[in-house]
């Protein structure tokens, strides 16, 4: 275990401790511990700041599941060496989510000023482990393998007081072959139905208007309490519970149930919008992925919820360049795109991860053909979401204001039913946050790739919601 350098002023009383900075990567269930990683600091007495160089603890909610993501973070923490050295010390750098997780204590050789590692089972303990490494002036690293702990359970502090992220289920048991995300957030595990409606009921309660329930997968929710899948049930549910939009992430295609689809076409609080991870278009690809669907099934399905919803708004993300992937394989990737009519995809190139059971096939794609893939494939996209914008212009959307533009203050954005981002000018002599977290209809009169304009036409917003309504 390195040995402390800094003998400054002592930060080893917990009254020392004012002020805190998150740094959050990676994913939707990231951003959610992050915010009870806050709630827990504010408990603790803490207020938040935004830079490094006034944090007393900077804590990093950390990502492994590509390389660039492991790059980024190492970065930042090694460019805080000199900032907690200008402080003399009095910085506590604690390293949780993912990669302390993967690495424990590990992370320590690299990054020696870090203080805490800990990993996705013990947000609870922060608090904790930040106490003890202060008072032993020495790093602690607690990382376990499991744990019966929802970290739901720990209070928040919300990014956005409409808006809350509720997991249903965390970890996953599909073991994709390229990906770490079973081995960083460990088994499937679903909470009680009841407490998620009990959340829901007292977050409707709190004026949140959406919510996006959380899973790797969120379709077998229930499967390891209940025998079988309930995430229908779990829809229809938290729909009941006063929360005006019911958003969910993420959709195995192999889960999908008809009786989620008939939940999403009838009940007006789902919204209209799914992800729905293909990776690949090749059989042979999906298959060495062990996706457990084929380009037949995956479209089949593509089908049937268009024909149930002709208005759903439908997302994707793709790998390209998983080994052995040939130029017929990635066609078969872009005949999906295109027969998918997909209003947004994330595209990635493979990253190899270490411990994963496609890191050791050796039929690597060279570097210059997959970017060359990569490139037609987000022209693909781009040109198939411009089409699905433009089939809006002319209709009518419910939008749930988020607050002004990050590019332009004159201008209030939104999101539709579908996730649509979209703008209308800010009506004159108002405050944007003033808008934030209200709904209203909007009708559209222009479509760009990455968003849609329009002008709100009516006060009213979509049922239940009224009390936030402008
Ligand atoms: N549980 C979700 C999200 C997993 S991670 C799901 O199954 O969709 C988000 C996305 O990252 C994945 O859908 C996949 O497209 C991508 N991804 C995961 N591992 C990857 C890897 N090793 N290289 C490149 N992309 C990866
Ligand atoms: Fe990873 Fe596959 Fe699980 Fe998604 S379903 S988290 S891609 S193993
Ligand atoms: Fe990344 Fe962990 Fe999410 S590896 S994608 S932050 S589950």
């Amino acid at each position: 275990m390195p040995v402390r350098s800094y003998t400054g002023p002592c930060y080893t009383r917990p009254a020392m401790r004012e002020t805190y900075l998150i740094r959050t990567f990676g994913c939707q269930m990231n951003k959610h511990d992050s915010e009870r990683v806050a709630g827990l600091l504010r408990a603790d007495g803490l207020h938040p700041v935004d830079e490094a160089e006034d944090a007393d603890v900077v804590v990093f909610m950390t990502c492994c599941v590509r390389e660039n993501a492991d790059e980024r973070l190492r970065g930042q923490v090694a460019s805080l060496k000199s900032v907690k050295a200008a402080r003399g010390g009095r910085q506590t750098i604690a390293v949780g989510g993912c990669i302390g997780q993967r690495d424990g204590e590990r992370l320590l050789d690299q990054l020696p000023h870090v203080d805490v590692v800990f990993g996705t089972h013990n947000i609870s303990r922060l608090t904790s482990l930040i106490d003890a490494a202060c008072s032993a002036r020495d790093p602690v690293v607690e990382v376990l393998e499991c744990s019966t702990e929802f970290a739901s359970d720990l209070p928040a502090e919300r990014e956005h007081r409409w808006h809350a992220w509720v997991p249903i289920t965390v970890g996953c048991d599909n073991f994709c072959t390229y990906c770490i995300v079973p081995h960083v957030r460990g088994r499937e595990r679903s909470r009680p139905l009841e407490e998620i409606v009990a959340e829901c009921e007292r977050l409707a309660g709190e004026g949140v208007v959406e919510v996006t329930l959380l899973g790797q997968n969120v379709n077998s929710y229930g499967r390891d309490l209940y025998g079988s899948p309930r995430f229908a049930d779990a829809l229809r549910a938290v729909a009941d519970t006063g929360i005006s939009r019911v958003r969910f992430a993420t959709s195995h295609p192999k889960d999908l149930s008809e009786e989620t689809i008939g939940a999403m076409a009838e009940v007006p609080q789902v919204m209209r919008s799914l992800h729905l991870p293909v990776q690949s278009g090749s059989d042979r690809i999906l298959a060495a992925m062990n996706r457990r669907y084929t380009k037949r099934s995956y479209l089949d399905l593509v089908g049937r919820l268009y024909d149930a919803m002709p208005d759903l708004a439908l997302s994707t993300d793709v790998i390209v360049g998983f080994p052995g992937e040939t130029e017929q394989d990635f066609l078969d990737t872009l005949e999906v795109v295109e027969s998918a009519r997909y209003d947004q995809a994330f595209t990635f190139l493979y990253s190899p991860r270490v411990g994963t059971p496609a890191a050791s096939l050796t039929d690597v794609v060279p570097r210059e053909v997959s970017q060359e893939r990569f490139d037609r494939l987000v022209e693909k996209v781009q040109r198939s979401a411009l089409m699905k914008n433009r089939t809006l212009v002319g209709s009518t959307q419910n939008v749930l204001f988020t607050g002004v533009s990050k590019r332009d203050p004159g201008i209030l954005a939104g999101r539709s039913e579908g996730n649509k981002v979209i703008h209308v000018d800010l009506p004159p002599d108002t405050r944007g946050d003033a808008f934030a977290g209200r709904l209203a209809r909007v009708k559209i009169d222009q479509a760009q790739t990455w968003f849609l304009s329009g002008y709100i036409v009516d006060e009213r917003s979509s049922p239940p919601a009224a009390a936030n309504s402008l």
